[in-house]
């Protein structure tokens, strides 16, 4: 029996965090031995807010060192870049036209886009979710691993292939996110009512893939806590409980566990092991990813086998949907 579809994306646009890793990409890897897996470099994403070209390409290349450090295996999974499959661009005109502006409006992480660059309000940023949708639908995709953050646009694409289903006959499947149970939204250390993000100001907000163990300490020894002195997974201790997350998902221990090992020890001792912990996680991927970023033509090859087994597979959708639509075949 065919295997069932996972797709994924995440966006070419400066170094990946911690959040970016245990909300996503630690998932991807997880997923690859089970479902027949397309994970995505989304660069059409990516100039939905201003890129500098060089720095693009740059990105796009070390996401993909990054997908295949963190054990992602191009023998198991297809690994591409959005913008060499241009069957997503085109789908995504298809689904705009089905795609209502008040919906489109609404969606969260547009409204804060916008707020936050008024001058740079582009007509992509606005339609951003249905190329999402577009990404998703093109291979018939059962599950999307997701952080929490992206869930609405899930909703998007959930609706979109029910609506082209009603209107012009059953195409697409359905998808469901994946989203885990803990670590699904991994919050700012400065400030961990917002979620982690690369794009703060503040360095110290955020753990990058790529941090020096020194920077992962202080960073760590740095967040914010409180003063209430013991390790309890609960809302009242978000800088807390975010660092559990974090030590969850880097050590695989239950959050039980480190509730049980760090009971009557204070903040000191556990941060200390959090840093070490993340440290030890991150060292094999970044000299694996070190090496990788070194050997430009095996990632070309990669890209490129992996475009081309993602295009044989968007074109069916396409061209099914260009069928449907009342396209006439070239
Ligand atoms: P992006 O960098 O926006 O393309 O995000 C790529 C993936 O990482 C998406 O699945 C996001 O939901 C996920 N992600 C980004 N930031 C976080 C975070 N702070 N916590 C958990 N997941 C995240
Ligand atoms: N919008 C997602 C993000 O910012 C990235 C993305 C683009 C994506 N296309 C996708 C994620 C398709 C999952 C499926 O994180």
């Amino acid at each position: 029996m065919a295997r069932k579809v996972v797709f994924s994306g995440v966006q070419p646009s400066g170094g990946l965090t911690i959040g970016n890793y245990i909300g996503a990409i630690k998932n991807f890897v997880d997923l690859q031995d089970s479902y027949d897996c397309y994970y995505c470099i989304v660069d059409l994403h990516a100039i939905t807010i201003p890129q500098v070209p060089k720095d693009l390409r740059k990105n796009t290349l070390e996401v993909l060192a990054t997908y295949l450090a963190s054990g992602l295996d191009p023998k198991k999974c297809t690994l591409f870049i959005q913008s060499h499959v241009e069957a997503h661009a085109e789908l995504t005109w298809v689904l705009n036209s089905i795609s209502y502006m008040g919906q489109l409006n609404r969606m969260t992480q547009y409204k804060e886009k916008s707020r936050k660059s008024e001058e740079n309000l582009n007509a992509a940023l606005f339609t951003y979710p249905v190329l999402m949708a577009a990404d998703i639908l093109m291979y018939q995709t059962e599950f999307v691993p997701v952080g929490d953050d992206q869930k609405q646009h899930l909703e998007l694409a959930r609706d979109l292939a029910e609506r082209f289903n009603n209107r012009y006959s059953e195409t697409f499947k359905v998808p469901e996110p994946l989203i885990q149970q803990f670590g699904a939204r991994i919050m700012d250390l400065q400030n961990p009512g917002d979620k982690m993000s690369k794009s703060n100001q503040n360095e110290n907000s955020y753990i990058l893939m790529l941090d020096d163990p020194d920077t992962i300490r202080r960073k760590i020894r740095r967040a914010i806590t409180d003063s209430i002195g013991e390790v309890i997974y609960t809302d009242d201790q978000p800088g807390i409980k975010n660092l559990m997350n974090i030590y969850n998902a880097f050590s695989g221990d239950s959050i039980d566990a480190i509730e049980d090992r760090y009971r009557g020890l204070g903040y000191g001792k556990f941060k200390d092991d959090v840093a070490e912990v993340i440290i030890s996680g991150l060292k094999p991927i970044q000299e694996r990813y070190i090496e990788l970023m070194d050997n430009k033509d095996y990632l070309e090859t990669v890209y490129r086998q992996g475009a081309e087994k993602a295009q044989f597979t968007a074109m069916k959708t396409l061209r099914k949907v260009y069928r449907k639509v009342g396209f006439i075949q070239k």
